[in-house]
């Protein structure tokens, strides 16, 4: 089973910061989980929420500020004193970093509640820029994304994400096209995922922080994780020799 550090080392560091990916680069983990908005003047940058007010000393919508504006704000005291002066980063200075390493990169569009319009093609653009086709993942609860990610470049590898269950999902993902689902903790052991896993759909799971948690999706074969805790849980697989 591989590890995705959510949002990098989020359980040590301030979530999606450059901080929270070094520590994560670092790491002997398989996979990174970043997640991407785009700002007033079409900037793809790295934060989780539509809003800059929890992760920042700033407030506001991240598509009505402009990425010299984004700047200005603090994306690190927020979890300590010591992270202070850490800024959003964009997606470019995230690639830069992990286009260095065999890390597998899953870039979540954080379009499901609000229409970024292009947004599928600009990141592929950057990925592109790094070379970096064959090492990202393109994730999204937005499945019209994940289908024109499917369209404009098949052969980059898509993922359909889902907050809650979902019935004849098998045949679900065949339709977008996504190559893999990603499915939420409490979704991941009822009959249709199982049936999934059964029919070599690869299964990854979010966010999974306990190892009680970890061993059962250990034990149903899902293929990774997404944990705030990557150390935790490469000792967990260290001890289970996997
Ligand atoms: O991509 C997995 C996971 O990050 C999806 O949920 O809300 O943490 O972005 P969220
Ligand atoms: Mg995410």
């Amino acid at each position: 089973m591989k590890i995705f550090a959510h949002r990098g080392y989020s359980g040590k560091y301030p979530e999606n910061t450059m901080a929270a990916f070094q520590a994560a680069a670092k790491l002997p983990i398989f996979g990174v989980e970043l997640d991407v908005h785009l700002t007033k003047d079409n900037q793809i940058v790295v934060i989780h929420d539509e809003t800059i007010n929890r992760t920042s000393n700033g407030s506001g919508f991240v598509k009505d500020l402009t990425l010299e504006e984004l700047r200005r704000y603090d994306f690190g005291s927020w979890f300590g004193e010591e992270f202070s002066g850490e800024k959003i980063p964009t997606l470019s200075e995230v690639l830069e970093l992990f286009c260095k390493t065999k890390i597998m990169v899953n870039i979540e569009l954080k379009s499901d509640i609000f229409v970024y319009a292009g947004l599928e093609e600009k990141v592929l653009r950057e990925v592109e820029a790094y070379g970096m086709e064959d090492q990202v993942i393109i994730s999204s609860f937005d499945h019209e994304a994940v289908r024109r990610i499917a369209h404009i470049d098949p052969n980059v590898e898509n993922a359909a994400l889902f907050a809650n269950m979902i019935l004849n999902v098998v045949n679900y993902q065949k339709e977008i096209p996504a190559k893999a689902l990603h499915v939420a903790l409490p979704t991941a052991v009822r009959k249709s995922v199982l049936e999934a896993i059964q029919q070599n759909s690869i299964v990854r799971v979010y966010t999974v922080n306990e190892i009680e948690h970890a061993e059962i999706l250990l034990n149903i074969g899902v293929d990774a994780i997404f944990t705030d805790e990557p150390e935790k849980m490469l000792n967990f697989m260290k001890q289970r020799n996997q």
